[in-house]
């Protein structure tokens, strides 16, 4: 652990080996990074893509960056175009790639560079269910999870899907890193509850940074 980099030694929170949140590690930029989402949203909309199974997620979404996730019926993969556009990804701007590296080094993660930022659009009673992120190439880049907006109940689980989930307090500004021994840990979201951010309005965003090839 970097406690250096991040100052507050007491607002890092393990949430297991190789998992930390760093409690309000991105309080400075939360109108930055909304503002730069608004620029990502306005090329690449939000949208509530399909499951393999057939059904819209409750949780809107883009991306940015060289490589983007996304879901239908064919199943997950990254693509380096939005499929509904035909055009690449947005940019990943400089403040987003810049917090990744920061929040990844305080985690003890060096050297993390993403290639690609999954954008979450929660509104009030979207959810995610518990999944693992293993559609990228390499498991040894650790993920970065930026939460903006409405405050979140995070559901951040084990190795195996069957452990019952630990529920931890996402506000805005708050950053969750898992790598190593918990790359490949089961995490989702509860619904999320109504409520009204100064600043996001009735919805939570969260950016997920990984590293996909
Ligand atoms: C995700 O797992 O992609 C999203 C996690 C979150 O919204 O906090
Ligand atoms: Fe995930």
């Amino acid at each position: 652990m970097r406690a250096e980099l991040f100052g507050e030694v007491e607002r890092v929170q393990a949430l297991g080996p190789g998992a930390v949140r760093l409690a309000q590690f991105a309080r400075a930029e939360v109108s930055p990074l909304l503002g730069a989402i608004a620029e990502i949203v306005a090329a690449a909309p939000l949208r509530h893509m399909a499951t393999p199974g057939g059904y819209a997620m409750s949780v809107a979404m883009t991306n940015c960056g060289a490589l983007g996730w996304t879901t239908d019926r064919r199943g997950y993969r990254y693509t380096a175009t939005d499929p509904v556009s035909g055009r690449p990804w947005p940019v990943m701007p400089p403040v987003f790639a810049d917090l990744a590296a920061r929040a990844a080094a305080a985690a003890g993660f060096e050297w993390f560079a993403p290639d690609a930022c999954l954008i979450n659009r929660y509104a009030p009673g979207a959810r995610m269910s518990l999944h693992q992120d293993r559609n990228e190439a390499d498991f040894t880049a650790p993920i970065v999870s930026v939460s903006l907006g409405l405050p979140a109940t995070f559901l951040w689980g084990g190795a195996a899907r069957g452990e019952r989930p630990t529920k931890i307090r996402l506000a805005s500004g708050d950053v969750v890193v898992w790598g190593g021994p918990a790359r490949l840990a089961f995490h989702g979201v509860a619904p999320l509850a109504d409520g009204v951010h100064e600043l996001a309005g009735a919805a939570r965003f969260n950016l997920t940074f990984r590293r996909a090839r």
